[in-house]
């Protein structure tokens, strides 16, 4: 499998989570069409995070990568996406103000819509359809006609990826994610969280900071780091027909990039040993992400880490642990031990939401804060011991203020759950929720800081 790669060598391989769709001569036009649509990104920018990741890697960084589990067409608004921005901003701020490290801000954005599904039939009394694959591949509702994989999807999908990444690009360079800004970037309804009041506090004492340099002669004029930020997207790479059109040459390098986004992730159920998905993921040049789940043996990762990164390039590869709270002390340090016997260079980073998913009485299927918590606390723990970087932290979240996981300061109930439950796939923090576990993750990585001036 390691000689010949090209876009299509994927095909040649074990490809699960794949949709069939019914009609092959649909598929091979959307494909062709968006063959010829311009690249989403561009291969210079992939290689700016791989090296802001490779910041991560040396301990230099933080990475702070979240959105949506599923970006869906219904909930596609510029509000929803100017939410979800503003409190990624306001998380970086908590954490680069208690850690004093830059954060690497990654949207799970512009392109999460394919879901992995644990079973291919969805069964409703006594009706069986085709399970819900996100909305690039088909359409939630409970219909034989919305449920057939439509390949036409993927053309929205990719309009929609293209307006938001406008957008975004748009919030970070053009004066929104000014430092100058801080304090617009509160939510009305989060008022009553007490860790709003923190954050004021935070915001205040950046203006302060702020007013002190413009004193000094810098401000966003003379520093234009201060007038914006870089923010990259992400998504995890599914659905191969349309990752592979979008699939291109750089032509300073010759380098493939996938430039459907900066970043690309494998998900736990398509990394296994000869998949179709690490076969596509092997051979672009975009930094590329893993999710490390309870089945991933820790030999079985060194191959795979061989396999994607056999140059050992820093900020090439993100572990993305999800091992759920009661698991991941258990779990972590055989892995860490032996990546870090391999030299392999890594960002760790910790995704606390895919392995804390339980059903409330009521049904809904919710994460409860305090695991979510408690999953980040056994992450950073298990690094301290070990001595390397908690490097990252990837979570399902929104800047609505949604009622689908559990707890957090404004204390959602199991009841509460269906007042404003409106996700697609797996239930998020909101904005409030978000905001509280930067604070607490601050704390954490304010402790790693401290640990290392204490032993310099
Ligand atoms: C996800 O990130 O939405 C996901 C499906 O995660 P995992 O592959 O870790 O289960
Ligand atoms: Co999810």
């Amino acid at each position: 499998m390691k000689q010949n790669w090209t876009p299509e060598s994927w095909k040649q391989c074990e490809a699960r989570q794949l949709p069939a769709y019914p009609d092959p001569a649909a598929l091979d036009r959307a494909t062709a069409t968006l063959g010829n649509y311009p690249p989403l990104v561009f291969a210079g920018e992939a290689r700016n995070l791989t090296a802001d990741l490779a910041k991560v890697v040396e301990g230099k960084a933080f990475l702070l990568q979240g959105g949506d589990c599923a970006e869906s067409f219904a909930e596609f608004h510029p509000n929803n996406i100017r939410d979800t921005f503003r409190v990624l901003l306001q998380m970086a701020v908590v954490l680069t103000f208690a850690s004093k490290l830059p954060t690497v801000k990654l949207g799970r954005m512009a392109g999460q819509f394919a879901k992995p599904r644990s079973a291919d039939f969805e069964e409703i009394d006594g009706v069986s359809l085709p399970s819900y694959r996100g909305d690039i591949v088909n359409d939630i509702a409970f219909e034989e006609a919305g449920r057939t994989p439509d390949p036409e999807r993927m053309i929205k999908a990719y309009s929609q990826a293209a307006s938001t990444l406008n957008l975004l690009r748009a919030f970070a360079g053009g004066g929104y994610a000014n430092l100058l800004q801080v304090h617009a970037w509160t939510h009305d309804f989060m008022g009553r969280s007490p860790w709003t009041k923190k954050f004021k506090d935070v915001a205040d004492r950046i203006g302060e900071a702020l007013d002190f340099m413009e004193a000094c002669g810098i401000n966003p004029e003379t520093v234009p780091q201060l007038k914006g930020t870089d923010f990259y997207t992400s998504h995890e790479a599914l659905l191969l027909p349309y990752e592979q059109a979008l699939t291109r040459q750089d032509s300073l390098t010759g380098q493939w990039y996938d430039t459907s986004a900066h970043m690309l992730w494998i998900g736990d159920r398509t990394r296994f040993e000869g998949s179709a998905h690490v076969e596509f993921l092997r051979g672009i040049g975009n930094p590329i992400g893993m999710k490390c789940g309870p089945s991933l043996a820790p030999d079985a990762l060194l191959r795979m880490l061989d396999t994607l990164n056999p140059k050992r390039v820093p900020g090439r590869m993100t572990l993305i642990t999800r091992y759920g709270h009661d698991k991941i002390e258990a779990h972590l340090p055989a892995i860490i031990r032996a990546v870090k016997a391999e030299g392999q260079p890594v960002v760790w980073s910790c995704d606390p939401m895919h392995g804390n998913v339980v059903k409330a009485a009521n049904g809904y299927k919710t994460r409860p804060f305090d695991r979510i918590l408690a999953e980040v606390r056994g992450f950073f723990a298990v690094h301290r011991a070990e001595g390397t970087h908690g490097g990252g932290i990837h979570i399902e979240m929104t800047g609505q203020n949604v009622t689908e996981c559990t707890g957090g300061a404004m204390d959602v109930s199991e009841q509460s759950l269906s007042d404003r439950y409106h996700t697609h796939c797996d239930p998020r923090l909101n904005a409030g929720q978000s905001l509280e576990l930067a604070f607490l993750l601050a704390e954490m990585l304010n402790q790693e800081m401290s640990d290392r001036k204490a032993a310099a």
